[in-house]
């Protein structure tokens, strides 16, 4: 029997009941790309909540709680000042939300780049703090040494190459990657290392589409698209793009919902009432005994 905890939705409240559901796993995950192919698509979305977690796990092979949380919930201008323990805070969550997909935690900016060491110890603290299955990191060739070093010692790792939001800085903006030459071809290179060095499977975000469908087709490990390519082996969006949370939606985001517009709406409906004094109604009010 599964040792995660399904949370009461009657209640809002942690109610933790055991359900007799197996959880996949990260070599289910990668068997999905058996022969070289994938046949169904990997599905994954990123989650930062328990109850978000719960309502996707059902529709997901893997959750992601991305370091992007900085700006989705905190609203923070980039994802550099997202801390480890807001990574572990939210992957607990997370986990604790769902119990059927595979939830992975990004390695926040400045927890994993020193050396492999300092990332086998943000790695292990979210590993054993979350109850998470991988680990995320951003970086091709120079993060090699690291991944090659942190699943050796048991901790499977998502490489992330093409654009890598946390070195916005050093990319000068969130433009897709690999129109020139030499950037196309930096990009392959990074993808190969990453899977070389034992990666279970790579975002590639923002990129030029042959970029994506060369390595999907290159590369024993899943390729996970967002801005990439329908070739892929998975895709991954940031869950409150895709439910229309923000105005502004990025060329590579389908949004299939108005979910912001219409948490407007109800709390539009909920200030008229109020004002009206028509909330609480009988319905909603305590009478005392008669
Ligand atoms: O932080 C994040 O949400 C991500 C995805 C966009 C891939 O890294």
């Amino acid at each position: 029997m599964s040792t995660t905890f399904q949370l009461d939705t009657a209640t809002s409240r942690a109610n933790p009941t055991p359900q007799p559901m197996k959880r996949l796993t990260v070599p289910a995950i990668q068997r999905r790309k058996a022969g070289g192919s994938t046949q169904e698509p990997l599905v994954m979305l990123t989650a930062y909540t328990a109850r978000q977690a719960q309502l996707l796990d059902p529709h997901c092979d893997m959750l992601l709680v991305g370091d992007s949380l900085g700006q989705v919930i905190y609203g923070l201008p980039s994802t550099l000042p997202v801390t480890l323990e807001m990574m572990i805070a939210h992957g607990a969550a997370v986990v604790r939300g769902s119990y059927h997909a595979v939830v992975i935690v990004d390695l926040p900016f400045g927890s994993y780049e020193v050396s492999p060491q300092q990332a086998f110890a943000s790695a292990s603290r979210i590993m054993a703090e979350t109850g998470a299955a991988g680990v995320k990191l951003e970086g091709g060739i120079a993060m090699a040494e690291t991944i090659s070093f942190l699943a050796q010692r048991g901790i499977p790792v998502m490489g992330h190459i093409g654009l890598t939001p946390q070195a916005v800085n050093a990319l000068g903006g969130y433009a897709a990657r690999g129109r020139s030459e030499e950037e196309h071809a930096k990009i392959l290179a990074d993808g190969e290392a990453v899977a070389r060095a034992g990666a279970f499977a790579v975002v590639i975000e923002g990129v030029v589409e042959p970029i994506a469908v060369t390595l999907t087709q290159a590369l024993s490990i899943p390729t996970i698209g967002i801005g990439a390519s329908a070739q892929c082996d998975g895709q991954v969006l940031v869950t409150e793009d895709m439910i229309g949370m923000f105005d502004r939606v990025p060329r590579f985001v389908r949004r299939y919902g108005a979910i912001g517009d219409a948490i407007g709406d109800l709390a539009a409906q909920y200030a008229k009432d109020v004002k009206a004094r028509t909330f609480p109604s009988a319905d909603q009010t305590y009478q005392p005994k008669a």
